[in-house]
């Protein structure tokens, strides 16, 4: 398979974690027979100080033309950002207008734990259980992140105001990726709301009720996005399955599920539109530890991952990725970050030993 891939390294460790994903990517492309023509372009807030736009016009038209995008965290150090306008910050300037300019409304968040690498989690073995296993997904083109934004004054007094819109489309686009999910693994599918207070969660209820009732065959709950944190922490277990947040709810959840696992490094993503996708870690581009080959590549090789199966329909490719990198965890090796009271010190991979360990196993196997 020929394919045109849009190559975003963003900022702080986005380019040396995205340095291991390629690497694994080039071994993919030679084990399994594809060609992968890379692309490479600016994007976040060094493009914005090199090129005065962190979503640059050459890098726009870069991703047009690619079939799928793969991108890196993004963000400088706090001084830097200070010196970016709001319009232009890395969340407001690129990575809103990226997600709109392909709406990747569904936005792929695997919370996988197996219960050999509980020990990576701050949770005791107990609760851990037989692993954690939760695919959340996330709408991501809609809600208070989209609505209009307004800071203002009226009558001697300042407000702002963020709106939360969402369309019975999109609730059902969102759904119906949420209930086939679902119904592929088998799982039960949980919808997490705040029907007792918000209209849109009133409304995304009515049309995922409505929707479950069309497929009968996949059980469907809901729970309250307080008391899911709550039982995210007690007994998250129980969520083992599918879980279906709106765009906010769903960037907190994720991140607290992300802390469950014991570092967000654990944490690759998928934003897939109705004609094309891209991938990113659900992390930011940790600026303090840029450069010191120390960041865990696993979310960026993960994302990688997902970019295979999602993106290009190269399931059996995706596995292979997948595979290596938790065979690489089993065996009782960690990056730094992850690394405990008994992590033997040799076993504690930088940056760079972590990806040719990926790139070992794939070329063995
Ligand atoms: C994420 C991030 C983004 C979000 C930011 C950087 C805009 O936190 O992908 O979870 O809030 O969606
Ligand atoms: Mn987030």
């Amino acid at each position: 398979m020929k394919k045109t891939l849009a190559v975003l390294e963003g900022d702080g460790i986005g380019p040396e974690i995205m340095r291991e994903g390629i690497k694994a990517l080039r071994t993919i492309e030679k084990k399994f027979d594809h060609e992968f023509v890379i692309e490479h372009a600016p994007f976040g807030a060094r493009a914005y100080f090199d090129e005065g736009s962190p979503f640059p016009d050459q890098t726009k038209a870069i991703c047009d033309r690619a079939d799928a995008i793969i991108k890196g965290p993004v963000g400088l150090s706090l001084e830097e950002m200070n010196k970016i306008p709001p319009e232009s910050s890395p969340e407001l300037g690129a990575i809103l207008p990226l997600r709109k300019r392909f709406n990747t409304y569904a936005n792929y968040r695997p919370i996988r734990l197996p219960k050999s690498l509980a020990s990576f989690s701050p949770l005791r073995d107990s609760v851990i259980k037989d692993g954690i296993d939760i695919l959340m997904i996330r709408e991501l083109v809609g809600g208070i992140y989209f609505g209009d934004k307004e800071e203002g004054a009226a009558t001697g007094m300042k407000y702002a105001r963020d709106d939360c819109i969402y369309t019975e489309e999109q609730v059902r686009a969102i759904g119906k990726i949420a209930f086939d999910e679902a119904r592929r693994l088998g799982a039960t599918l949980t919808h997490v709301h705040k029907a007792n207070v918000l209209a849109t969660s009133r409304f995304w209820n009515a049309i995922i009720e409505d929707m479950a009732k069309e497929c009968a065959d996949v059980e469907c709950v809901s729970i309250l996005v307080d008391n899911a944190a709550f039982q995210l922490v007690k007994n998250p277990t129980q969520f083992n399955g599918v879980m279906l947040l709106e765009n906010m709810q769903g960037d907190i959840l994720t991140d607290q599920a992300g802390g469950l696992l014991g570092s967000l490094g654990l944490m690759p993503s998928a934003c897939i539109g109705p004609e094309k996708g891209y991938v990113e870690p659900a992390h930011g581009s940790a600026p303090d530890i840029a450069g010191q080959n120390i960041a865990n590549p696993y979310s960026m090789i993960g994302s990688i991952a997902f970019l295979l199966d999602k993106c290009l329909g190269l399931k059996e490719e995706s596995d292979a990725l997948w595979n290596a990198m938790f065979d690489i965890l089993e065996r009782g090796y960690a990056t730094s970050e992850l690394a405990g009271e008994t992590t033997d010190p040799k076993n504690v991979l930088s940056t760079r030993d972590f990806g040719d360990m990926v790139v070992d196993i794939l070329s063995q196997s």
